[in-house]
């Protein structure tokens, strides 16, 4: 079975473009494929939250991830910071990596022009990190968004560098996984191209049924079509494309025929879509709830995790310092 992994970012919760663009293809993957998913909080730290709100991140990301649907017992389901193997290969691989292809990143730059008051070295450093909780298990497929894809490509550079420095072919080359067909982008309900945190309109599988409904409501829309048959403008569309996710075929149907007909009343659309997002999210939500008050489950998902990611990540070091030349006397 071939390797899969992905970091988890361990701050903000989980919205529906997460859920169908990433999270749903996790779950999939697990039957079919050897899964490491981690929750990378050692990342977190460039920004210097404070450690009651690290725990709290935590302990958050992984409710929802395992509510919808990660399985521990199928997957390698683990704590960055548990993993001591992880900072180990991390400081390896920066004798390896350069200053000056660090500070080209676009991540980096991007981080510097947002935050000139905190270039730390972490920060410099975090596609080395990156590498290394690929590299710890040896993985061939990471399944990233775009905005990861350079970081990608510097971990195939790392082990490159590494295999031809020992003159060894330890290290495999890690690759983008997407998900073929399946890669969708979920749009925003304001208009814009894409749903994220960081624009602001995220509909989250913690939302409360009013929250969704509230924000449903306010979706933009226009004043209608005036013409049979005439092409959505963008909102309109949107609108759609989150109903062809959440409803029954006839629904989606019966409002495209509405559309076409320009009899279509936004207010109708908008309350359907409101009520069939409910009734996707809500049994999430619950299961979000129970998970994150069940300190016992939750434990046990973790040393579980922790116990699985250890035995592949110190094979893999024990290798990797045999490589260097660190041999015990
Ligand atoms: P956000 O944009 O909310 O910050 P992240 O960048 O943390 O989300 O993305 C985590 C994963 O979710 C990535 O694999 C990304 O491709 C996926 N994802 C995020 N937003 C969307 C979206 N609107 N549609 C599809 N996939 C998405
Ligand atoms: N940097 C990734 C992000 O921001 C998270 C991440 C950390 C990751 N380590 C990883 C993703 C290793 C894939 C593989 O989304």
């Amino acid at each position: 079975m071939e390797t899969v992994l992905s970091g988890i970012r361990s701050t903000g919760n989980l919205h529906l473009g997460n859920y169908f663009g990433a999270v749903r293809n996790f779950v999939k993957m697990q039957n079919t494929h050897q899964c490491y998913f981690f929750i990378a909080d050692f990342h977190s730290l460039t920004t210097h939250p404070n450690p009651a709100s690290l725990h709290e991140n935590v302990k958050k990301v992984l409710s929802e991830y395992l509510a919808a649907g990660l399985d521990p017992e199928k997957a390698t389901l683990y704590i960055q910071s548990d993993v001591p193997e992880i900072p180990e290969l991390y400081l390896l691989l920066n004798m390896i990596s350069y200053l000056g292809e660090l500070e080209k990143t676009a991540n980096f730059k991007e981080k510097v022009r947002q935050n000139p008051e905190n270039v730390n070295a972490g920060l410099l450093t975090y596609p080395v990190l990156m590498a290394a909780d690929i590299l710890i298990h040896r993985a061939k497929k990471v399944p990233v968004g775009k905005d990861q894809e350079q970081h990608l490509e510097m971990t195939r550079n790392f082990a490159k560098r590494f295999n031809f420095l020992y003159k060894v072919e330890y290290f495999p080359e890690p690759e983008a996984f997407n998900f073929g067909e399946e890669l969708i982008k979920v749009p925003g309900l304001d208009g814009t191209g894409k749903m994220g945190k960081s624009e602001g309109n995220g509909i989250y599988l913690i939302d409360s049924s009013d929250e969704i409904r509230k924000k449903v409501m306010k979706a933009v829309t226009d004043a209608g079509p005036t013409t049979q048959n005439q092409e959505m403008p963008d909102a309109i569309k949107n609108l759609f494309s989150i109903l062809r996710l959440v409803s029954q075929a006839e629904t989606v149907k019966f409002f495209e025929e509405k559309y076409a007909n320009c009899e279509i009343r936004y207010g109708d659309l908008k309350k359907q879509l409101a009520e069939d997002i409910i009734r996707f999210t809500s049994p999430i939500r619950e299961r979000i709830l129970q998970i994150y008050s069940d300190s016992e489950y939750l434990k046990k998902v973790v040393a579980l995790g922790r116990e699985k990611a250890r035995a592949s990540a110190s094979k893999t070091l024990k290798e990797v310092r045999e490589i260097i030349g660190f041999r015990g006397f």
